[in-house]
């Protein structure tokens, strides 16, 4: 069952909003004596509110206000002939003002009780307005579809949505109790230095010019790494920082260039107690913030696992349809497309879905996936009806082996790719028909590690790369393999996946300096470079460095998938447009003549 964030009645997010409104009672401030969510336990009593006014209903003679503040909304009644001023002033209102408003908080008549809201049984009865401040006619209606680029130029509008209030509400509420539950653990929080030196982590760096030191650069740093390591070398044992972290490249759904992580590291560990602690951390979260019992341990599967049996290394178990290879069957078939790719050293690889299709949907569906750049030549389909194999390829194919190998039954669907990359392929695509035939996923949340990760992988220009970053440890028995065959070098490097998202990445560290450098070197950088890029962090590992390790963890995306947002723009206050745009204060900007001069700095062209 998915998850239903919209309706904060009867689910998980209910515990939550009972969280945010505790917090408030306790707090109240300034100019109010009371929030929106709070008037249905007021009952009787006087109030004051203020906020926004979000909707104004004149019926003749009454006159509803809907007042909106970051707990949600509640109806100010104002009748005329009781109060025929405030009635006026009232009369006067438009969308967005800010008032103050005082009242009595009174159960509505039975006939007027709106059961979807959770002040829907109330009304104040207005005995005072002050108008605080005027707002101008919107520059959009409401619940008109804009772009985002307007939407985020005037950001101001969008967080009083309610959406905004609630993603950044759960934000603020899920750091806090990371940050708790940490603390409890005996982690210290450490702020590092956001201006650092350029050590690139495989994208792009921001760089600052220092006007200091003419023709030298900072850097905006892409995660805490090497420092968090030098931490450990310090001796802070358990470290953790909710950090911001800058790099440049290309935007996606789930990419900003600023972005935050739950960055953590531990000396004296093994990469259990570090996998452990993370499963904790979600437990104690989940259940303080959503009502969850998560189930520990989490699975873990290797990373050869993961791409032989579900061809990616985030699988989205919760879609429960492992990857069967059927390379061997087309490789004897007469059906030439497939056994010629076979030929050429491809596979032939499907999945099932429980779902059956009329041929017209499946051609549809082809023409879709192909329309959207999923497959280039769409996919072959394969079910079982009456007993009998159908499908364009069953008459090329062993009904037997076919069932032995998938056991497809009778509303199960076969879908076949083949290819180069067609694990790869079959699980792009089964992400696509889950989503299109709208399949429901077995659980809200599934979390997975994915361990043993290769430390080096090719890069696009046939190089050595590392996999994640140069820092993680090889396996002890793998490390002589580094010369003579690098690409089967096992790393303790894990990533966690939620839901098929990739949330979070992390290895145990190299602590000695050869080693360090025989890596540094195999991805390209001769000693020399090495030492100057990363000379610190080598000679900090030749004054004691003790075994560490650790993990960051995405904060946006994780978030993101909690409140079933599709981007991670929808839970960071002045997030980014793809172009890398802030369009409210038009950042990036051009800057005055005399600070370049200052900098040292001319532009070309
Ligand atoms: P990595 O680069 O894998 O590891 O990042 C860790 C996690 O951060 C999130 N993430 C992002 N989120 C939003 N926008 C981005 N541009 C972005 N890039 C990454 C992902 C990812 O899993 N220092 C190592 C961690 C370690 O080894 O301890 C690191 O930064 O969820």
């Amino acid at each position: 069952m998915a998850l239903d964030i919209n309706n904060l009645e009867g689910n998980h997010l209910k515990v939550f909003a009972t969280i945010e409104k505790e917090y408030l009672s306790r707090y109240p401030s300034g100019l109010r004596t009371a929030y929106a969510i709070q008037t249905p336990d007021l009952i009787g009593k006087e109030v004051s509110l203020s906020g926004w006014v979000s909707r104004l209903r004149d019926l003749g003679g009454v006159i509803f206000v809907i007042l909106r503040d970051r707990t949600g909304e509640v109806q100010l009644t104002i009748d005329e002939k009781r109060n025929p001023d405030l009635f006026k002033l009232a009369s006067k209102l438009s969308e967005e003002d800010v008032i103050l408003a005082r009242g009595k908080v009174a159960r509505r008549p039975e006939e007027n009780v709106n059961p979807k809201i959770p002040t829907g049984n109330v009304e104040i009865l207005l005995e005072d307005l002050r108008v605080l401040a005027r707002s101008e006619p919107l520059p959009y209606q409401k619940h008109q579809d804009v772009s985002e680029f307007l939407r985020l130029k005037y950001s101001y509008l969008e967080l009083r949505t309610p959406r905004m209030v609630r993603n950044l509400t759960f934000r603020s509420l899920f750091t806090n109790s990371v940050r708790k539950f940490l603390i409890s653990k005996g982690f210290l929080e450490v702020e590092t230095p956001m201006l650092i030196r350029s050590t690139p982590e495989g994208a792009r760096d921001f760089l600052v010019p220092s006007r200091l030191n003419p023709g030298k650069f900072y850097a905006l740093p892409q995660s805490p790494q090497l420092l968090k390591q030098i931490l450990m070398i310090g001796g802070i044992d358990k470290y953790f920082q909710i950090a911001r972290c800058l790099r440049d490249e290309d935007l996606r759904a789930d990419r900003q260039p600023e972005f935050t992580q739950i960055d953590i590291e531990m000396s004296f560990v093994r990469e259990n107690d570090i996998l452990s602690l993370v499963e904790e951390m979600f437990q104690t979260v989940f259940g303080e913030l959503l009502g969850i019992q998560l189930k520990l341990p989490f699975p873990r599967i290797t990373y050869h696992q993961a791409i032989t049996q579900w061809g990616t290394d985030k699988p989205d178990i919760r879609y429960p349809y492992k990857l069967i290879d059927l390379t061997d069957i087309f490789r004897e078939s007469e059906f030439k497309v497939l056994r010629s790719i076979v030929e050429r050293g491809g596979e032939v690889i499907a999945f099932k879905l429980p779902v059956k299709l009329s041929r017209k949907r499946v051609d549809d569906l082809i023409q879709e996936s192909i329309k959207s750049g999923i497959t280039s030549h769409g996919f072959l389909t394969l079910e079982l009806s009456d007993g009998k194999l159908k499908g364009k390829v069953a008459k090329f194919v062993s009904k037997e082996r076919i069932l032995d190998l998938a056991s497809l039954s009778e509303g199960e669907t076969l879908f076949i790719v083949g290819g180069e990359r067609a694990r790869e392929l079959a699980d792009s695509l089964k992400r696509f028909l889950v989503k299109k035939l709208d399949i429901q996923p077995e659980s809200d949340f599934y979390f997975l590690w994915v361990v043993e990760f290769p430390i080096f992988k090719l890069g696009e220009d046939g190089r050595l790369e590392p996999h994640h970053h140069p820092f993680s440890m090889p396996y002890e028995e793998d490390v002589e393999l580094i010369d003579s065959d690098p690409l089967n070098v096992r790393g303790y490097v894990y990533d966690l996946v939620l839901n098929g998202h990739e949330i979070g990445s992390g290895s145990l560290r190299i602590t000695d300096p050869e080693l360090q450098l025989k890596i540094l070197e195999k991805i390209g950088y001769p000693r020399e470079v090495s030492y100057k890029r990363f000379g610190f962090l080598l000679n900090a590992m030749k004054y004691g460095a003790p075994p560490h390790g650790g993990i960051a963890l995405g904060l946006d995306r994780i978030l993101a998938i909690i409140l079933g947002e599709s981007s991670i723009r929808e839970v960071i206050a002045f997030p980014k447009t793809q172009g890398g745009i802030c369009p409210l204060t038009d950042a990036p900007s051009e800057v005055e003549t005399w600070q370049l001069d200052e900098l040292g700095i001319a532009l070309k062209g």
